[in-house]
């Protein structure tokens, strides 16, 4: 029997997509994408983010999901047997290594959560004021202890699901929790904008100041798309992989995009609002959710209880995305460096761990430690967001248009010609031009480089 049938794979139609989208939602919906947008300009950013999710986030997912089901191998695996020989599978190294390093800080909010939940269901988040809120989130996150425990917690969840298997542990856990979240994000959505003040709120989110675009707003945006869809680091070669024959490729990377947009838009809405209700300023970086969301559970009846449910669904929001994170160091090490399954788990999750405890210190103990001027946890997120991951994306443009022969995608994508390739050559287009060159420009552009052509040749 060949490799490839002995791999796993998901088992319902609606079972992959919601386990893709659980994938791509997850506290970069709800932690991330308002803290960036807060601090990046607001309304301008979300233009802009927008733009990056249409242009750059859906062909790239295409093109991944394309190469994974092709394959139906690991991210390095994918490239060694499309391009053996070559320099290709540096780009699934680099997938590998990137879902290995967000793990790293990823894993201290996901354990920020797990707090939230005890302090939710014991009350300890009721009858607070904001600077209350705001003290004591500051004091939990830079305490050596409590939130390492919270981590290694998370840690631990995750590595049982993945030990476990795919399909009963991804699958099971996404079709769950999924609709509940959009569910609860409305609710919240709806009170947060019918407090007093809200409408400043809205504006901030929907109303563009222009003037507020310059090239650190638009590699924000782009490192944000690519973050949130979990693209250009080899997640979704993963997951394409454990896809079957009949999966629709351009239906479903539409569906997530559409789905994991709709999230982060809800989170703004329930976020902003709430914020300039409570004069809690939206550049407040990473403790913005942390620090505004307890104030509107304040203003409901049975706070207590929507918070629990909240921050319960955030974590298992997390989880989703944790296990597919440590699913592409799994399967790398399982399959292309041959250790069995389980130890390939225990190392990453052994990896992991160490850069967790250091990430979670670098917010208290260590924070004079910094790599360019930024703690170990936000040069983490700096390195896999904004670099590695859309150069990934710009990379596996390049080898799919280039590399690979233009038959074998089409027929992936339109699996063997039984469905319509919908806009083929705009498809094209995208991946062979417009994609790498703007992902390049975006590079070039934060790097000083086009101001500095611009001043040679004036
Ligand atoms: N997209 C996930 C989120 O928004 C994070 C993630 C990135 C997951 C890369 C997997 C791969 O939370």
């Amino acid at each position: 029997m060949s490799k490839n049938v002995q791999r796993a794979k998901f088992g319902s139609k609606i079972g992959v997509v919601l386990a893709t989208v659980g994938c791509a939602v997850g506290l970069g919906n709800i932690w991330r994408f308002p803290y960036m947008l807060g601090s990046n300009g607001g309304a301008a950013f979300l233009l802009v983010y927008i733009l990056c999710i249409l242009f750059l986030g859906i062909p790239v997912m295409i093109t991944e999901f394309s190469i994974g089901r092709h394959t139906h191998k690991n991210a390095a695996g994918a490239f060694k047997e499309m391009a053996p020989g070559t320099l290709w599978p540096l780009l699934g190294y680099n997938g590998v290594l990137a879902a290995f390093l967000i793990l790293g800080f990823y894993s201290v909010v996901s354990g920020w959560t797990l707090e939230y939940i005890v302090q939710a269901f014991t009350g300890s988040l009721q009858g607070k004021s904001v600077t209350d809120f705001a003290t004591e989130f500051e004091q939990f996150s830079t305490n050596p202890y409590r939130p390492i425990f919270w981590t290694l917690l998370f840690i631990a969840m995750t590595h049982i699901i993945i030990i476990c298997g795919v399909e009963k542990g991804i699958e099971r856990a996404s079709k769950v929790m999924m609709p509940l979240l959009f569910f609860i994000l409305i609710v919240l959505g709806i009170r947060s904008v019918t407090l007093d003040g809200a409408l400043d709120g809205l504006k901030f989110l929907f109303k563009p100041d222009f003037s507020k675009i310059n090239s650190s707003v638009v590699l924000s945006a782009m490192g944000q798309a690519f973050f949130s869809l979990s693209i250009g680091m080899g997640c979704l070669i993963t997951y394409a992989s454990y896809f079957n024959k009949e999966t629709n490729l351009q239906k479903t990377a539409l569906q997530v995009t559409v789905l994991d947009t709709f999230v982060a838009v809800m989170a703004g809405v329930m976020i902003f609002p709430a914020a300039f209700s409570f004069g809690i300023t939206p550049t407040a970086g990473p403790e913005l959710v942390f620090i505004t969301l307890p104030n509107v559970f304040g203003h409901m009846p049975v706070g207590w209880l929507w918070s629990f449910i909240f921050f319960v669904l955030l974590a298992l929001a997390a989880l989703t995305s944790t296990i597919s994170l440590h699913e592409v160091a799994t399967a790398y090490v399982h399959e292309e460096l041959h250790f069995s399954r389980k130890k390939a788990a225990w190392l990453v999750s052994a990896g992991v761990t160490v850069l967790a405890i250091l990430s979670s210190l670098s917010i208290g103990v260590l924070r004079e430690y910094t790599i360019f001027g930024l703690n170990f946890f936000d040069a983490l997120d700096f390195l896999t967001a904004k670099i590695m991951m859309p150069f990934g994306g710009m990379l596996v443009c390049i080898f799919i248009s280039q590399r690979v022969e233009r038959s074998v995608w089409v027929d992936e994508i339109t699996n063997y010609g039984t469905i319509r390739f919908y806009f083929l050559r705009t498809y094209l287009f995208f991946v062979k031009y417009l994609a790498p060159i703007a992902i390049g420009l975006i590079f070039l552009n934060e790097l000083g480089l086009i101001e500095l052509l611009g001043k040679v040749f004036k």
